[in-house]
């Protein structure tokens, strides 16, 4: 009687079996017979009432029920997904000969560009390249650089202040030239360049830009003179726009070097005959440099007598705009691909 129900149930998951084709009906096969109400699960529940010298052929008989199923469960369960595998493959072979989805990349900036081709001719040189906050104390934007409170020095850099008068942004990349100093006492000489972010506040047009980019330099030795100065920049300058490009030093006045000087370049244009782009002069102006002058070198902990320095600050879009012939510093900033692509021309010059 009870083997008799073994045998339907039998015959019924040999009917079922046949045609399972996917995950689902595969679950609900298992369920079916498995699960907490399934009938072999009954099965199993009825030996209770099986007389005990029957217990072991119906146990067995349950049991190559069971596994039955189970082995039939794996072996589908392995098919199904192989069948799902192979179509997924195919689904997603791809036709190489198809032609491809032109994606619109941009391209490097072209004052980026610039500045790390700088970066390299200094670490040529072994200067390191260093960084230092935008959002700056005065202490070190203008304080240790030699220009005290109300020094009218302050006024030329229209400067946007964050917090009271204490913070600030940086209007300049000098204060990076003290804060190195401080963290490299010990470990002279010291040599590095630092181009960065500066903000000041002016209106923008062709030729403005309320942020724009300096490049600093600094370096602290012993016996540093105006000629090591000298030698230094022209490197760069000649790097940047050719061997027969010459450079002048001008008296100028900074608080933070002594002397200062302005940094001239022969124009590259006319070859000093004279032309709008160095005003006629034949000599376009492009940085602003110095001897170290002996407060600052006090302020951040060194010895005037011992140590001497110079320093430089290059306007990154001058240099770019002269380089590359540009005339409006706002196409740095301009987030349009279009106008950007444009640079890629200009990169063979
Ligand atoms: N910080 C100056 C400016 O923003 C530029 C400058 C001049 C930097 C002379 C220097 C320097 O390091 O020696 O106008």
């Amino acid at each position: 009687m009870k083997n008799k129900k073994i045998e339907e149930i039998n015959k019924m998951l040999e009917q079922d079996i046949k045609d399972i084709q996917d995950r689902n009906k595969l679950n609900d096969l298992k369920v079916k017979y498995l699960g907490k109400k399934g009938l072999i699960t009954e099965l199993n529940s009825e030996m209770k009432t099986i007389p005990n010298e029957e217990k072991k052929e119906y146990g067995q008989k349950v049991n190559e029920l069971r596994n039955k199923l189970n082995n039939f469960y794996e072996k589908r369960k392995e098919e199904i997904e192989t069948t799902l595998l192979n179509e997924k493959l195919a689904n997603e072979e791809i036709d190489i000969s198809l032609p491809a989805t032109k994606i619109n990349i941009g391209s490097p900036n072209i004052l980026e560009k610039l500045i790390e081709e700088i970066e390299e001719v200094f670490m040529s040189m072994g200067y390191d390249v260093v960084d230092g906050p935008e959002v700056e104390e005065d202490k070190y934007n203008f304080e240790m650089l030699n220009i005290p409170k109300g020094h009218p020095a302050r006024d030329a850099q229209d400067t946007f202040y964050i917090e009271g008068e204490e913070i600030l942004l940086r209007s300049q990349t000098s204060p990076v030239q003290v804060r190195t100093m401080l963290s490299k006492k010990g470990v002279e000489p010291v040599r590095v360049i630092c181009p960065g972010k500066t903000y000041r506040r002016d209106d923008d047009d062709a030729t403005h830009s309320h942020q724009f980019m300096q490049i600093e330099g600094l370096l602290v030795d012993k016996n540093i003179s105006l000629s090591d100065l000298k030698g230094t920049i022209d490197v760069i300058v000649k790097h940047l726009f050719g061997e027969n490009i010459e450079t002048r030093f001008r008296p100028s006045y900074y608080q933070f070097t002594e002397p200062s000087v302005e940094v001239d370049i022969s124009c590259f244009n006319c070859k000093g005959k004279g032309c709008p782009i160095c005003k006629h002069t034949g000599w376009i102006t492009v940085a602003g440099a110095g001897i170290v002058h002996p407060n600052v070198l006090k302020m951040s902990g060194y010895d005037p007598k011992e140590w001497s320095g110079f320093a430089f600050g290059f306007g990154a879009e001058r240099l770019a705009m002269l380089k590359y012939d540009i005339e409006d510093c706002r196409v740095f900033y301009n987030t349009d691909l279009r106008e950007s692509k444009v640079f890629d021309r200009w990169e063979d010059k």
